[in-house]
């Protein structure tokens, strides 16, 4: 029975063999990758907390843009950090704000390049917190009108996706509302539905200058102690109208998105946060592992526990492996 008969390793005998047997794919069409735009003019200065990535002023972000686009990668993310911060975060729904003006410029240049839109308080906020807070609390209705207002002025700039990241609930309903009425129907939403509360958002932190000034953010983003709540949480935001799922971090949540794609049919996106990145970057600058191949394993696994989309620092340099 079994051996010698069935022998595993023919399979693997030959890269030919592997790729004709290969489960997963990991293709440039799957990546996103994330952007950090800043006020200001003539900017690209290197992130210090997260190699290889960089702020960028709206006037250099089409150059950039550019090279994303020409190595293929259908989308990229919008982070923005404001000229000033307040109590409601009001630069985030200014229609010359950091990120609008980065649409445009975007749009010009590379129109087929999706522009998705990170859609949260946090950067925008003199607290850092993701919502407004009324009594030392966070305000979740007043934050959802807010997001809607945010989001809809990134429509109005000429975003594809709207990404909500703040974990208040209703919100994709009040930005689902607010689009249509607005007449931007076709614009999508893909809501980080299931984002935990992690420490693995460490180096994004410093790079969105978005940490909070007192507190943390559990009473909003999840325990990472639970996987049926967020299954609650997806099933919530596919039911008020979001496009594309997320569950984030990736790495040390990957039975999540495991058992999501085992129950809903709707794209499902993972996010490989700025800890993930780093603790990989750190270990390959000690000589500890090897950048390019760690960073594959990293992604298949993803790909494997069921993700459709990846969102990663890495996808530029995933983009040129992939061609080979
Ligand atoms: C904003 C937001 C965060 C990240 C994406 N959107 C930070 C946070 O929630 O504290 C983290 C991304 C990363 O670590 O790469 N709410």
């Amino acid at each position: 029975m079994g051996f010698p008969k069935i022998r595993m390793r023919r399979l693997r005998s030959t890269d030919s063999m592997r790729r004709l047997v290969r489960e997963t794919s990991l293709s440039v069409d799957d990546l996103v990758y994330p952007l950090f735009v800043r006020a200001g003019e003539g900017i690209k200065e290197p992130i210090k907390s997260m190699s290889d990535c960089f702020h960028f002023s709206p006037d250099m972000i089409g150059d950039e843009a550019a090279e994303v686009a020409s190595l293929g990668i259908p989308a990229v993310l919008l982070f923005g950090l404001p000229e000033s911060k307040d109590e409601q975060g009001s630069e985030a729904w200014a229609e010359d704000g950091v990120v609008q003006q980065s649409i445009r410029e975007i749009k010009k240049r590379t129109p087929e390049l999706l522009v998705i839109t990170d859609t949260c308080l946090c950067a925008y906020t003199e607290h850092g917190h993701c919502g407004v807070i009324k009594d030392g609390k966070i305000d979740n209705d007043a934050t959802c009108e807010l997001l809607a207002k945010m989001a809809l002025s990134h429509a109005q700039a000429g975003a594809d996706i709207i990404a909500p990241s703040d974990m208040m609930d209703g919100r994709v309903r009040y930005i689902r509302e607010c689009l249509e009425e607005n007449g931007f129907c076709e614009v999508a939403i893909m809501s980080y539905a299931a984002k935990f509360a992690s420490a693995f958002y460490g180096p994004f932190r410093d790079a969105a200058e978005s940490a909070p000034s007192f507190g943390d953010r559990r009473s909003y983003q999840m325990d990472p102690a639970n996987a049926e709540q967020a299954m609650r949480e997806i099933a919530l935001d596919i039911e008020e109208g979001a496009d594309i799922v997320m569950v984030k971090p990736a790495l040390s949540f990957l039975d999540i998105i495991y058992r999501a794609k085992q129950r809903f049919n709707c794209p499902m996106a993972a996010y490989n946060v700025s800890g993930e990145y780093m603790m990989l970057n750190k270990a390959a600058d000690a000589g500890l592992l090897d950048r390019d191949a760690a960073t594959l394993e990293v992604l298949y696994s993803m790909k494997r526990a069921g993700a459709d989309i990846v969102i990663t620092y890495s996808a530029k340099v995933v983009a040129g492996l992939l061609k080979g």
